[in-house]
């Protein structure tokens, strides 16, 4: 398939992404204290292969090289996200000087490699003595949480201008407070929809925090969202994948648009939420953006006697998957693309994550061919392509992941990296796909070029 590069913008967005605890190591150096994916990663059972983010990538001694490899890509942007641990260890405690000053250089380095950086406040670390404190469920760590941003703001901001808040609330809520297959591992649907609300609410209040700490601030949030069909057309399964969205997209989409928490939903998990006079406001603070990570669609039959939201994901027949099991269907980005187009106004829309894990193996030659991979990358790309054309607002594609890396509940069994790293010498060698997107990359600027 081809991708129809006239369709995107000039000044696209080319990037990659990363986070913190994946590939950022170095986890008891310069006064980081312990997140609760530490916490979670050291307990035994939770994660394959009995591993953990200790050293990961070592990106932290490491990030050099792999911003040198980034321009090897040819890539004009990266999305990071900040570890909190390392710049407040106490939680809501004083700053600390060396946490920061790491993500100052690092800052500092790909603006001078003419890379653009993505910061993301959180993705999923919460330190442990937060959550110790009562975590997401309790309100507190929503204030705390605007505080450290407004800290990272006001330090970075006279240099990044792209801020994101969360990185897929969902995660944080749902698979670890809900299904416990992420930390804090908890299984409880109280706790859940409780931590639902009150990362929406440290949302809005990073909002403002961030805005009044950084002018020209460019703010939004990343969802990760899935395409949701019915096992089949039985009523029941089809009001079952309602339920569905509810849970993946409209829970997280219609508050910060205002539009209040889902109805349907509320009933569906039959908590109270914990609302606030200006809550609701707050949540749905005006955004400069919305950021898409894509994996896969979800096709679900009714499971009454299941937990909330009473589905069970079955897949469909001779739909190919990734090496996460994962159904493969570009149609779905696109799908999304136009969805937050049409039916939320967006105006402006990223692509923050989007990629896919296979078994990768070093030739004898110590070149990485991943022809799978490739196939996913361009597919989701040319469909990425497809939207803009319809008058999807993309302004840019990140792909998950720059490197291979600690892949949560997996470990390092995933690899989704456009780079291979071998874990024992922490060489990194470029894959096809990482060949292949350069070479997209660079097709769509010499177009720019040519039209200027
Ligand atoms: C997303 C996460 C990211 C990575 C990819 C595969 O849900 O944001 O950290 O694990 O999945």
């Amino acid at each position: 398939m081809s991708i129809d590069l006239a369709a995107l913008p000039h000044d696209f967005l080319w990037g990659t992404a990363t986070s913190a605890y994946q590939i950022e190591g170095a986890v008891a150096e310069d006064g980081r204290s312990p997140s609760i994916w530490d916490t979670f990663a050291h307990t035994p059972g939770k994660i394959d292969g009995g591993d953990d983010g200790d050293v990961a990538c070592d990106h932290y001694h490491r990030w050099r090289e792999d911003i040198a490899l980034m321009r090897q890509l040819g890539t004009n942007a990266y999305r990071l996200s900040v570890a909190w641990p390392r710049v407040m260890p106490a939680g809501d405690g004083p700053v600390n000087p060396k946490g920061l000053a790491f993500y100052d250089e690092l800052t500092d380095g790909l603006l001078e490699a003419g890379i653009t950086p993505s910061v993301t406040l959180y993705h999923w670390d919460l330190p442990q003595v937060l959550q110790d404190r009562g975590g997401w469920p309790a309100r507190e760590t929503a204030e705390h949480f605007a505080a450290y941003a407004s800290a990272v703001a006001e330090r970075l901001g006279d240099r990044v201008k792209h801020w994101c808040t969360l990185n897929e609330p969902l995660c944080s809520a749902w698979i670890g407070h809900l299904e416990g297959r992420m930390a804090p591992g908890l299984t409880d649907v109280t706790a859940a929809v409780r931590a639902s609300y009150h990362l929406l609410l440290g949302h809005g209040l990073a909002v403002e925090a961030i805005r009044s700490a950084v002018p020209n601030a460019q703010v939004g949030i990343v969802n990760n969202l899935s395409t949701v069909f019915p096992a089949t057309d039985r009523p029941e399964d089809v009001e079952a994948a309602r339920r569905m969205d509810g849970h993946t997209n409209r829970w997280w989409l219609d508050p910060i648009h205002g539009r209040g928490f889902p109805s349907d939903m509320q009933e569906v998990y039959g908590v109270e939420l914990p609302i606030r006079e200006g809550d609701l406001e707050r949540i749905a603070a005006p955004l400069d953006w919305l950021g898409l990570n894509y994996y896969f669609p979800q096709t679900v039959a009714d499971a009454p006697d299941g937990p909330v939201p009473h589905v069970r994901t079955v897949h469909r027949l001779g739909v190919p998957r990734t090496g996460m099991d994962w159904e493969i269907d570009p149609n779905g980005i696109e799908e999304l693309l136009l969805r937050l187009t049409d039916e939320y106004g967006a105006r402006r829309l990223y692509v923050t994550e989007n990629g896919s894990a296979f078994p990768d193996v070093v030739r004898p030659d110590g070149t990485v061919d991943d022809p799978e991979r490739q196939h996913y990358l361009l597919d989701h790309l040319a469909a990425c392509a497809s939207a803009a054309r319809k008058g999807a607002p993309l302004a840019g594609y990140f792909a998950w992941s720059l490197l291979d890396n600690f892949e949560w509940a997996y470990g390092y069994a995933k690899r989704f990296g456009l780079i291979h790293v071998d874990y024992r010498t922490q060489t990194r060698t470029i894959k096809g796909s990482g060949y292949r997107y350069a070479e997209v990359v660079r097709a769509h600027r010499e177009r720019g070029r040519r039209a200027a």
